[in-house]
């Protein structure tokens, strides 16, 4: 998981190679594909992405240490979870974000969604927004995980709430339900 605060933006590049990027009066204007539509974004040079994603209404990404250490504002970046918290706005401009909006509805919630419901491993919901994407990442590359790819995955992710048995029963159900969901012709 990206967890080193970039100490610059001078380096950042559009994954288009769109060349560094100019402040221009304290605001840079960047380009984020969000849950699969571009989203046009001015920001500071020292602004933190996790706090540019929640000032744009992506509220479920959500704000715990704002240190990289809890995995509460997780999101996948490019297709790798990473800590919003520890990336310059600037530094995704060009590059694909999904967050929890970007999976499913009440109406119609992502297999894995569904699976931590169903495994009972959400108590006040603060840390699930994290762990569902951090299970996204692990079965995108392993479709079939184990207990300890499970666990592995969701190291980085801390709850206060629960003993963490039940979220690793959630991974090994959304494991199941996502297959499911594929051979049905669903969503992965
Ligand atoms: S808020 Fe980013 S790791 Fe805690
Ligand atoms: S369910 Fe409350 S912090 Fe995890």
């Amino acid at each position: 998981m990206t967890k080193t605060r970039a100490k610059t933006v001078s380096k950042t590049k559009g994954r288009a190679g769109r060349g560094t990027l100019k402040a221009a009066d304290g605001v840079i204007a960047i380009t984020v594909n969000v849950n699969g539509r571009d989203l046009a974004m001015r920001v500071t040079p020292g602004e933190f992405l996790l706090d540019a994603l929640r000032r744009e209404g992506f509220k479920g990404v959500k704000k715990g240490c704002d240190n990289g250490d809890c995995g509460t504002c997780t999101i996948l970046l490019d297709g790798k979870p990473a800590l919003s918290c520890m990336l310059f706005a600037a530094q995704a401009h060009g590059r694909r974000v999904v967050t929890i909006e970007g999976l499913g509805t009440p109406d119609r919630p992502h297999p894995i969604q569904a699976a931590f419901v169903e495994a009972g491993a959400v108590q006040c919901g603060f840390c699930i927004p994290g762990m569902v994407l951090a299970t996204k990442a692990l079965l995108d590359e392993d479709p079939d995980p184990d207990e300890g790819a499970a666990r592995r995955a969701l190291d980085g992710n801390l709850c206060r709430c629960t003993g963490y048995v039940k979220q690793v029963e959630a991974v090994l159900l959304s494991a199941k339900k996502v297959k499911q969901a594929a051979r049905k012709g669903g969503r992965p």
